[in-house]
């Protein structure tokens, strides 16, 4: 049997396909936009074209993310705090903390040995300290997202970053550019500032180990390090980190299947 797993991030989008064996056998990603309902089925089309299976084949299809409600081909929602605990403890069954950054939010998750939520706590409005401080950041500088966290670790020493608004954070790069500091060691302060909110966050949760580090920005080398630094332990980052909602999605929808549920309505056409 073949489930789904949607996860319509503020920022990106995430399809996974999983089989009975837990095993990811396609992925989707596309950006959010404005037309969430199409996010959606973009990013499962693509986990269905990569897998090479056709919509039918998915027996029971999840939906997370701020966007869960616009999956209008799944059969139910679960919240991101849920999956990204399930995803966490599928890839490291040690995990005990999760820190999920993604475009918009930050979230401290602590969880028991069996993966369920235990407490979370989660940035307030605000975007300080997400991915969207970073895309600020690399904006300013001209570089790719992906270029940000490799540069970060190039860098001797941090400069204080003391901003920690988003708006507010571009003049401060600016200034810092104009008098001549290195572009490193501006991006060291930017990534040790998001590292230093989010260990905060971490803390009102309680940080036990392992600590498993989720969503968009943990693809970021830079961004890893930094916390790694400020917590002064390991953490574990999967290559499938941004779709960890995703699969934690699949893998409510795995269960729904082991208890029979199948979808009522044929799914062509849906789309
Ligand atoms: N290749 C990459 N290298 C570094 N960072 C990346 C890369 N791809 C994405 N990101 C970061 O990940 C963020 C998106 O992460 P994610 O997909 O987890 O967010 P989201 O789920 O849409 O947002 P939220 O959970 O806040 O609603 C981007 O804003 C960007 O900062
Ligand atoms: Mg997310």
């Amino acid at each position: 049997m073949i489930v789904g797993g949607v996860d319509v991030g503020s920022t990106q989008t995430k399809a996974v396909l999983m089989d009975e064996n837990r095993r990811v056998l396609g992925r989707g990603l596309v950006s959010t936009g404005a037309n969430v309902v199409r996010a959606a089925e973009q990013a499962f089309a693509s986990a269905l074209g990569q897998a090479g299976l056709s919509e039918h084949e998915a027996g029971w299809v999840v939906g997370t993310g701020y966007g869960r409600y616009r999956v209008l081909f799944g059969d139910e929602q679960v919240t991101e705090i849920g999956c990204h605990a399930r995803a966490a403890s599928w890839a490291f069954p040690g995990t005990r903390t999760i820190l999920d950054i993604g475009g918009q939010d930050t979230k401290a998750i602590r969880i028991t040995p069996q993966g369920e939520v235990v407490e979370f706590s989660m940035n307030d409005k605000c975007a300080a300290g997400t991915g969207r401080f970073l895309t600020a950041a690399a904006e300013v500088m001209g570089l790719g997202l992906d270029e940000i966290g490799p540069a970060s670790l190039k860098a001797d020493k941090a400069i204080r970053i003391t901003n920690v608004c988003t708006v507010f954070v571009e003049s401060e790069i600016m200034s810092h550019l104009s008098r001549g500091r290195r572009m490193e060691e501006i991006l060291a302060g930017v990534h040790a500032a998001i590292a230093g909110r989010s260990a905060g966050l971490m803390r009102r949760v309680g940080i036990e180990p392992e600590v498993t580090f989720t969503g968009g920005v943990s693809r970021n080398g830079g961004m890893v390090k930094a916390i790694e630094d400020k917590l002064g332990m390991k953490i574990n980052v999967s290559p499938d980190s941004q779709f960890m909602g995703a699969i934690g999605a699949s893998l409510y929808a795995l269960d729904r299947v082991a208890s029979g549920a199948r979808r009522m309505a044929p799914v062509e056409g849906r789309s």
